[in-house]
């Protein structure tokens, strides 16, 4: 779990535990909404939709939600690869689970099944039907990861409507998918597609035989990919800021495709010619853009600072924030950020697991990229598009001779 941010705008201390007024000011809220729900049903409709961009009635838009048939979702999956570039849907297409299925799915939530945990609560392993998505035995049918509330978090309500509204309408190959959720009574729950890697920051940061060092080309293709999920997130007619770009929150398919989860703090972009929008300072210490924790204003160009710092995660591969690094290196950007705009001292930054194997001019205008990102001033950043061709550029970079260490780990770093 990162280190998260969020505080009123202009008192932010660095700290890993939430504040409590908001943990109170929520727990009032949600419990609120449960009371009004029972109440009235169709107001589950109205939270729901809170944040989207398409204007439907509330009844038709639980309609939608609740008479989803198994065909149709089928079809919708299908149908994906038909969208290589990605889509947007009028209104979220998700299986509504009962809590019994998904208790059944993930055996009673039993520990061994817990796959990490972040501020929403466990996410743990779940079976399903692949056809009918019901609950099926372990090992059989399809793997997923369900997310379940954890009722101390404070992370709660709104980002797990965030969350089905967002993700719930948006399709691409570098977005992780929901494939339905839970609502019953105080009990919230998330059920997502199974990313069998994990995420980049388990396999930049942590030690171990499960995660051996990446490859410099395998770290390209992560990070390419990862740009491309946040450059379509931008050209969405009705612009998409992700808000909590982070290395937890890029997960890894079998083949390290990469794919962004976590939209819980998802919000649109400015309109009528606004450069920005304000909101209450939310994110993560150390990939928070400046602007964004100083003012509250953010803007699109704030995921691309977010890119930056973990564009410099991945060179370095160094924690955007780390108490247990020696006094005045806490910070991985203040601390870095001279580093990569000199070649020598860029390869003192250099990751060590790398062990040099990457070509030296490709790691040069990584650097050069992300000290872009990084900059100051939201307009001097690149847009992700920009970003993207010039990753794939830099993706394209040879490798001199000299620089692999031998045939064989240059046939290692080829064949990912
Ligand atoms: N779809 C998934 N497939 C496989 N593992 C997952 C999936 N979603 C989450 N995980 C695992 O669960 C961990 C916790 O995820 P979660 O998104 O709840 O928190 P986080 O991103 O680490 O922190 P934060 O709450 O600050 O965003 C992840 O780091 C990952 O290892
Ligand atoms: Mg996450």
């Amino acid at each position: 779990m990162g280190n998260c941010l969020e505080s009123p705008v202009k008192s932010l201390s660095p700290s890993t535990s939430r504040a409590i007024s908001r943990a109170v000011c929520w727990k009032v809220e949600f419990f609120g909404i449960l009371r009004a729900w029972k109440q009235n049903e169709s107001f589950i409709s109205s939270v729901l939709m809170k944040g989207t961009s398409t204007a439907k009635t509330s009844s038709s838009f639980t309609g939608q939600l609740s008479s989803i048939g198994i065909s149709t979702y089928e079809q919708f999956s299908q149908n994906d690869e038909a969208y290589p570039e990605g889509r947007i849907l009028d209104a979220p297409i998700l299986k509504v689970f009962t809590f019994a299925e998904l208790k059944s799915a993930t055996r009673n939530f039993k520990p061994d099944s817990v796959l990490g945990e972040g501020g929403f609560g466990k996410v743990y392993k779940g079976w399903l039907d692949e056809k009918t998505l019901s609950p099926a035995k372990a090992g059989i049918g399809m793997v997923v990861a369900v997310k379940k509330l954890n009722y101390e978090s404070m992370q709660g309500l709104e980002e797990w409507q965030s969350e089905v509204n967002f993700l719930g309408r948006l399709s691409h190959p570098n977005l992780v998918k929901l494939l339905g959720y839970c609502w019953e009574e105080k009990d919230l729950l998330l059920v997502y597609e199974f990313m069998p890697k994990g995420s980049l920051e388990n396999h930049l940061f942590r030690r171990g035989t499960a995660f051996e060092p990446l490859p410099w080309n395998l770290r390209l293709k992560i990070v390419i990919g990862a740009a491309r999920g946040l450059a379509f997130l931008h050209s969405a007619e009705k612009q998409v800021i992700y808000r909590d770009f982070k290395s937890s929150n890029i997960l890894l398919d079998s083949n390290y495709n990469p794919k962004l989860s976590d939209f819980g703090l998802a919000k649109h972009g400015p309109t009528g010619g606004e450069s920005h929008v304000t909101t209450r300072v939310m994110g993560t210490f150390g990939y928070a853009a400046p602007e964004y924790v100083a003012t509250g204003h953010l803007y699109v160009k704030s995921d691309v600072y977010g890119f930056g710092v973990v564009l410099l995660e991945m060179l370095s591969g160094q924690r955007a924030l780390d108490t247990n690094r020696p006094s005045g290196q806490h910070s991985l950007v203040d601390w870095a950020k001279p580093f990569l705009s000199d070649r020598r001292k860029l390869s003192r930054l250099m990751d060590q697991r790398l062990e040099g194997q990457y070509p030296t001019k490709a790691s040069l205008q990584a650097a050069q990229l992300t000290l872009r990102c990084l900059a100051i001033d939201p307009k001097s950043r690149p847009s992700m598009k920009e970003v993207v061709e010039t990753l794939e550029q830099i993706e394209s970079m040879k490798w001199r001779s000299r620089e692999a260490k031998s045939d064989d780990s240059l046939h290692v770093q080829r064949q990912v």
